[in-house]
Order: structure tokens, then C-alpha cells, then sequence
């Protein structure tokens, strides 16, 4: 599976089989996150064989089940960080659909674990992304249109629109889709609108842009 094939299969997985993840698929997701975090010096962390964070009445309401598996998005508190960690952790998501795992972003029906990983001084975890076998591949869900999140138009070029619809095949929180991808020249500028973890999307959005359409960080007014 490439990272296109990737992007059109990956949807939200609630309910989780209670197979372990073998121990060199643990290590090859290791690897890529430690990349990830060399990259841009955030702190991830893959947390294995911990239920209890989903082990609530509340993940149960949010028909979150068999979690014992999650990565724990972690970096320096910042003005930036919960678009870091949606920047970064999409690309841990896909990653790990390549490797036949599913995901769900999860930003608050999970307890803190204290003991399962490690929030040094000046850091803050952000939010966690549930990983594992899924029950299901899950399914498809409503989506804005191209024109509802941008200014795509007959005459933009085919890098923009193909960027655009990338990225309406994002996870969202809510699925609300509360972005603005604005063409200006060569440029395009991103803009969170106002909601619940809209920063967070902001930075998944910009992740599947860039695949999309081709472009590298460059991209961004
Ligand atoms: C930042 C963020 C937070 C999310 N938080 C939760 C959550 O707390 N509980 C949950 O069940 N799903 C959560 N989701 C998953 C979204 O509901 C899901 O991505 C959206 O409905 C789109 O569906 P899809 O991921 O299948 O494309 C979250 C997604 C994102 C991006």
C-alpha cells in the first residue's frame, strides 16, 4: 500500500480486536516516530499494552473499545504545538495504515496514564491517536466540497485541486472540516477556523495537502 492508497482507506476505528501488534511492527513504527521526532522536536511516544486510559465509561459512551494501544502526542507547550502534533501525527497515522493497522484520533475520552509515558518539564501532551487491529476498516463518512474549503475554481491549477481534495479526506474533530485553503499566486495559505481542536486539523489538513498536490512545506503563505 502506498501513502495515496493509504489516505483513500484510512477512516476512523472506534472497536479493536484484542490481537497485540506484532513486535516488529512495534519497532518499525518506533523508528518512524523517533524520525518524526529528530524531525521536528516534538516528544511522541508509543504507548503498548496500556488499557487502562480507554478503560472508562466515558471511552465506552464514545463507543471507543479494546484500546490498549495509543500514541501519545507530546511536545514543548507553544503557540504552535497542537498544529505540530496534527502535522506529525497524520503522518504517523498513515504510516501505520501502510503497516495494516487502523487509527482514531482521540482528543478527550481517554484518561492520563501518569506511569505510560513521559511529559518532561516545559511539555504538555496534546491529545493521543488510538492504534491497533480494528474490528472493522471503519467507514465512509459526509464530506464538505472542494469549494466549501477553498477557492479552487475551473482555472486552478490541477496541484491545488488535487491538494484540496486530499485534504478533505482528512480526520477532523467532529468531522467539522473547519478550514480555508486560499490560492495566491504560487502560494496557499491555511487558515484553522474557529472550533474544537481546529489548530490540531489545521496541521492533519496541511499533512494530506502536501501529499495531495505534490508540494513540500514550501507551499504555505
Ligand atoms: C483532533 C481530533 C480529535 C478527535 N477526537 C475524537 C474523540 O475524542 N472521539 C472520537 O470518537 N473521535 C475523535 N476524532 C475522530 C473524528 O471524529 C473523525 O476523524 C471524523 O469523524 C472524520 O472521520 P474519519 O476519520 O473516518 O475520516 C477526532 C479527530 C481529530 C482529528
Amino acid at each position: 500500500m502506498n501513502v495515496s492508497e493509504a489516505i483513500a482507506a484510512r477512516h476512523s476505528v472506534r472497536q479493536y480486536q484484542a490481537r497485540p501488534i506484532e513486535e516488529e511492527i512495534v519497532s518499525r513504527l518506533k523508528d518512524y516516530i523517533s524520525q518524526i521526532n529528530a524531525e521536528s522536536g516534538l516528544n511522541i511516544q508509543l504507548v503498548i499494552n496500556e488499557p487502562k486510559a480507554f478503560d472508562s465509561a466515558r471511552a465506552h459512551y464514545g463507543k471507543l473499545t479494546g484500546i490498549s494501544n495509543y500514541i501519545a502526542l507530546i511536545g514543548k507547550k507553544g503557540a504552535d504545538l497542537n498544529e505540530k502534533c496534527g502535522y506529525c501525527g497524520q503522518k504517523i497515522v498513515l504510516e501505520a495504515q501502510m503497516l495494516g493497522l487502523n487509527t482514531c484520533w482521540v482528543g478527550i475520552m481517554f484518561k492520563k496514564i501518569p506511569d505510560a509515558f513521559t511529559v518532561n518539564k516545559g511539555e504538555k501532551l496534546a491529545l493521543v491517536i488510538a492504534i491497533g487491529y480494528g474490528a472493522t476498516q471503519g467507514h465512509e463518512r459526509s464530506t464538505k466540497t472542494p469549494e466549501q474549503v477553498s477557492n479552487v475554481s475551473p482555472s486552478s491549477p490541477e496541484w491545488f485541486r488535487n491538494g484540496v481534495e486530499c485534504a478533505l479526506l482528512a480526520p477532523t474533530a467532529m468531522n467539522q472540516q473547519k478550514f480555508m485553503l486560499t490560492l495566491d499566486g504560487e502560494k496557499v495559505k491555511a487558515k484553522a477556523l474557529t472550533g474544537p481542536f481546529s489548530k490540531v486539523d489545521l496541521g492533519i489538513v496541511k499533512c494530506h495537502f502536501e501529499i495531495g498536490s505534490g508540494k513540500d512545506s514550501s507551499v504555505w503563505a
